[in-house]
């Protein structure tokens, strides 16, 4: 299980440290940082499909990522008022994004590339990453170093990889097999395995209202195109008398069918009082998101990591306290970080299960996790280059 998530340099998120507990409600008003929390964890797991460089680039690069505000914060300025000044970088400029399960750990720092005639002059680079063992990264715990493009592997002793690594190369995907020590194996299969549901599209040419070619699906798609054949891979893992609970509460008297027309999936939406079921272009916005996060929640191979982000979103409030269900017994099984600003979401699951809560706040510009104290944080450490 994620116990930790650092995150620094990232938009308003100037240095944060968030423990994790299974559950995780990320909360706050409008602008507190809740969806950069987000981003920067997408952001984190595209390490692992070595796409770190590329996701951040089209994230709008490190110019318009990186924390906008001063290298420390005054606390007088904090205090008293007193505008912010600029103050000299005694750092360099980077981005800092890792993460510790309570026995592994990886990081990485992106920075701005020195300066060389090429187009690509603006795009970030990885300038260290590391893996480690235990909660956070510490010489003697660490397993992997890269430095530039140098990377040193520990098995017993230290001992160099052959290959340099290019400057938008992670250590998650370029080792050789030979090479990958089983702690990268871990981190990689762990990083891609994480889920992120994000306001699935409803649209009228929404991937999830096309029918679509069926192939057995344990794990629903980002972007929900899949939701057929993941529904129908619910009720074939033995869990159709969960999905027709969770769809009952939500609609009372209404069932979920898939039908195949030679390979091609579409969903029936059986409702009271209709003559023929509903087909999935034919589904209410709010009703298809609904159907979405039930599949997603349901699924028969729970991921190690599922993130929500808002999916409170153009549902109503009804609806909210059977969400809350679905997401607390599904925790039972995955990790689960929900992103929301929706109460009742929130006020339902506090009272459902075992969900720790974290407030965010701005001030001055930066987000701060509300009530988190130096004992409430856990022990970190980033790299010097
Ligand atoms: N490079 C940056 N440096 C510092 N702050 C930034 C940077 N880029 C964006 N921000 C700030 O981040 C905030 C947006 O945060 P975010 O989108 O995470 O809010 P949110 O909590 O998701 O809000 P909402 O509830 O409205 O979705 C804005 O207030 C913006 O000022
Ligand atoms: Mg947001």
């Amino acid at each position: 299980m994620l116990q930790t998530l650092a995150i620094s340099g990232y938009r308003s998120i100037r240095d944060s440290v968030l423990p994790l507990h299974g559950l995780d409600v990320v909360t706050g008003s409008n602008g507190s940082g809740k969806s950069n929390l987000y981003r920067a964890l997408r952001l984190l797991a595209s390490a692992g499909e070595g796409d770190v460089v590329g996701s951040l680039a089209r994230d709008g690069g490190l110019s318009s990522t990186l924390w906008a505000g001063p290298e420390h914060v005054q606390h007088a300025a904090v205090d008293g008022g007193t505008p912010i000044r600029g103050t000299r970088r005694s750092g360099p400029v980077s981005l800092l994004l890792g993460f510790a399960t309570d026995t592994l750990g990886y990081l990485v720092d992106l920075g701005i590339p020195q300066p060389s005639c090429t187009l690509f002059g603006r795009d970030p680079e990885i300038k260290r990453e590391q893996i480690f063992a235990g909660t956070f990264a510490k010489p003697s715990s660490l397993l992997v170093d890269r430095q530039g493009p140098a990377v040193r592997v520990r098995d017993g002793s230290w001992r160099p990889v052959g290959r340099a690594l290019g400057v938008s190369e992670s250590i998650l995907t370029e080792f050789s097999d030979a090479d990958a020590t089983p702690e990268v194996l871990r981190i990689r299969s762990q990083v891609r395995g994480w889920r992120f549901y994000d306001q699935f599209r409803t649209d009228r040419d929404a991937p999830a209202r096309v029918p679509q070619v069926g192939t057995r699906t344990p794990v629903l798609g980002h972007d929900g195109s899949d939701l057929a054949a993941a529904v129908q891979t619910i009720i074939e893992s033995g869990g159709v008398d969960r999905l027709d609970a969770a769809v009952d509460e939500a609609f009372p008297g209404s069932r979920l069918r898939v039908r195949a027309d030679d390979a091609v999936f579409r969903l029936e939406f059986e409702q009271p009082g209709m003559l023929r079921p509903l087909s999935a272009g034919e589904l209410s916005d709010g009703t298809l998101r609904y159907l979405l996060l039930v599949a997603a929640l349901l699924t028969p191979r729970p991921p190690e990591l599922m993130v929500l982000n808002e999916p409170e979103t153009s549902l109503h409030g009804e609806l909210l306290p059977h969400l809350a269900r679905l997401i607390t017994a599904a925790s039972a099984d995955t990790q689960l970080i929900v992103v929301s600003h929706a109460r009742p979401l929130i006020d339902a699951m506090l009272e459902a299960g075992d969900v720790h809560e974290h407030r965010l706040v701005k001030q001055l510009g930066e987000t701060l996790v509300a009530d988190q104290g130096l004992l409430s944080t856990p022990p970190w450490a980033w790299p010097s280059r």
